[in-house]
Order: C-alpha cells, then sequence, then structure tokens
C-alpha cells in the first residue's frame, strides 16, 4: 500500500518534517510566504495531513472537496486561522499546540510589561543614537511594576504563566474570564472581576491573553480604553484585532493611557511608517512571543504527533474537534 501524504506549509522546523518523514511521504513548501490557496486546496485533495502555520488562511474551500484529508494541524495555539467548523462538517480532525508555549509567552509578556514601563528599549535606541552623553535619568523616568496591579484578560494556560510570573513582582493580579478559577485563586492569589470595565478601571497594566474570536474582536475599543487609567500600559500578545488599533491610537496620542506594548497588530504585519509604530509610548515586536527556539520546536513536534497519532489511530495529543473522532 502506498504510503500516506503529508503536506508541510513551510520549512520551519526540520525535527517535525523529519518526524513526519518517518512515516509518510512528505512534501514541503519551500518558499518563506505562504503557499496560495489554490495549492493548499489542491493538496488538501491529494494528501491525508496538512501541517499549517498561522499565517495561512485555512478556510473552508481547503476542506470542501476533499476525500483524503483525515487531519490538519496546526502549529500554533491560536485557531483564528482555520474554519475548525468547516473542518468539522467535513469530518476532518483539526488540531492545535496548547501547553507547550505558555511558559515563553508569559516570559515574552512579561519582557514587554518591563520593558515598555521602564524605558527598557527606548533608552537602548538613544544609547544607540549616540544620545548618552552625560548622567542623565530624567528623559527615561519609568513607572514600577512591582507592587501594581495587573489584569490579565484570558487566564487560560498564558494568562495563568503571566499571573504566576506576576507573584514574584509582589503585583496585585486581577483577571477577567468566562467564568470564575477558584484553583489559580487559591494557588495565586488572583482575584476575578466578572466585568471587564472593573479590571480595566483597577489595573495599572492590562495584559490580554484570550483567543480571537468573533466575541473578543475589538474586545478593546475606545470604550474600555477609557476606562483604564491614564497612568495605565496596555500589553498584547493574544492576536491584533482584539484591540481597534485606530482607537488605540487616539487613546495612546491624547493620554487616555500612557503606553501600549504589541507582539501582534491589526494589520499585521504593521507598516513600519504606521503612525503607532514610531511613537514614544509604543513597543512593537513581530509577533514572537512563543519563539524560543526550544518552543518552537516543540510547537512543530506537537503538531507533527497530531498528525502521526491521527493517522495511525492513536489518540491525538490537542484535537480540537474530537467529534470527528468518534
Ligand atoms: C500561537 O501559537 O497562537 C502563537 O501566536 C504563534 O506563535
Amino acid at each position: 500500500m502506498a504510503n500516506e501524504k503529508v503536506f508541510v506549509t513551510r520549512r520551519r522546523v526540520p525535527e517535525a518534517i523529519a518526524r513526519l518523514e518517518q512515516h509518510f511521504d512528505v512534501e514541503v513548501w519551500d518558499e518563506r510566504t505562504p503557499p496560495p490557496k489554490s495549492v493548499v486546496v489542491e493538496k488538501a485533495g491529494q494528501c491525508q495531513g496538512i501541517l499549517s502555520e498561522i499565517d495561512d488562511a485555512i478556510d473552508a474551500d481547503v476542506f470542501a472537496t476533499t476525500t483524503t484529508l483525515k487531519v490538519l494541524a496546526n502549529r500554533a495555539v491560536g485557531m483564528d486561522n482555520v474554519d475548525v467548523a468547516a473542518a468539522t462538517r467535513a469530518g476532518i480532525a483539526v488540531s492545535n499546540t496548547p501547553g507547550v508555549l505558555a511558559e515563553s509567552c508569559a516570559d515574552f509578556a512579561v519582557g514587554l510589561m518591563l520593558c515598555l514601563a521602564r524605558n527598557i528599549t527606548s533608552s537602548n535606541h538613544s544609547v544607540r543614537n549616540g544620545d548618552w552623553t552625560r548622567f542623565d535619568q530624567m528623559p527615561y523616568l519609568g513607572t514600577d511594576v512591582h507592587g501594581a496591579t495587573l489584569g490579565i484578560v484570558g487566564l487560560g494556560g498564558i494568562g495563568t504563566a503571566v499571573a504566576r510570573r506576576a507573584r514574584g513582582f509582589n503585583m496585585r493580579v486581577l483577571y477577567t474570564s468566562r467564568s470564575p478559577k477558584p484553583e489559580q485563586e487559591r494557588s495565586l492569589g488572583v482575584e476575578w472581576r466578572p466585568d471587564l470595565d472593573s479590571l480595566l478601571e483597577e489595573s495599572d497594566f492590562v495584559s490580554l491573553h484570550m483567543p480571537l474570536t468573533e466575541e473578543t474582536r475589538h474586545l478593546i475599543g475606545a470604550p474600555q480604553l477609557s476606562r483604564m487609567k491614564p497612568t495605565a500600559f496596555l500589553i498584547n500578545a493574544s492576536r491584533g484585532p482584539t484591540v481597534d488599533t485606530e482607537a488605540l491610537y487616539e487613546a495612546l496620542q491624547s493620554g487616555t493611557i500612557a503606553g501600549a506594548a504589541l507582539d501582534v497588530t491589526d494589520p499585521e504585519p504593521i507598516r513600519a511608517d504606521h503612525p503607532l509604530v514610531s511613537m514614544p509610548n509604543v513597543l512593537i515586536t513581530p509577533h514572537i512571543s512563543s519563539a524560543s527556539l526550544a518552543t518552537f520546536t516543540n510547537m512543530g513536534l506537537m503538531a507533527a504527533d497530531n498528525i502521526v497519532c491521527a493517522l495511525t489511530g492513536r489518540p491525538m495529543p490537542s484535537c480540537v474537534n474530537p467529534e470527528v473522532l468518534e
């Protein structure tokens, strides 16, 4: 019997490709940019598995006509680039990579908070520009992170890992999520706020860690930003469209809030000449919160394992639509 075929949409994690090659005929898209949709649809019609990335738009067309595809493994925890409902209708299993990236993403979110509040990156730019000509701290006076109140929106794996780090900074941590999380309240001392407005009003730092869904698109817009303290900072390492970019720009420009650190933007990538990019109170990084070498690799291996398990009849590590397996 011919080997099953797997299409990998980028040559990013060699270890994952090698793992797949132990079991299947593997074809890899060798460009740095995503394969055109026509290619993904064609491969879906020829392969049993696809390993995709978050910059692949895997919409209903990919699942509509295939009679071969059994599994799509997205190398990400966020699934907003995949039409999971369409995959489910077509009986195709879809997986993500929860857990393995939580600690790296949390390290990064805390790093953004520190860099923004204490002017770490901006002062480094000044030194590079030759502006350090005498001892003068005045242009760099920042805001203390220790002892401040952190509001976490979305206390899932990454939000919880951020809360754990915040304890080390002696921060008071508030959170919103659909329901209270008594276990995290007991172990981390975090406090639930049933409504987003109370969290925004009380927090010195607001850090977003929810998935992008129709419910969370533009969750942070002008009305929400106006609830925040003028001294408060917004950190976004979730997905760009959870924040209304135009409203954020206005809020930063008018002093409604003090600053923002964004690992994700809308649009993404953001143009270098976008007005947000050069604002002194804004720090933008190119969607790299999960990108330590180890985590990048482990996410690839988890995606590969999802494909291997799905195609060899073993339980998938992280299927998001398990009903198709029943
Ligand atoms: C994820 O996994 O959703 C991250 O945003 C990608 O690094």
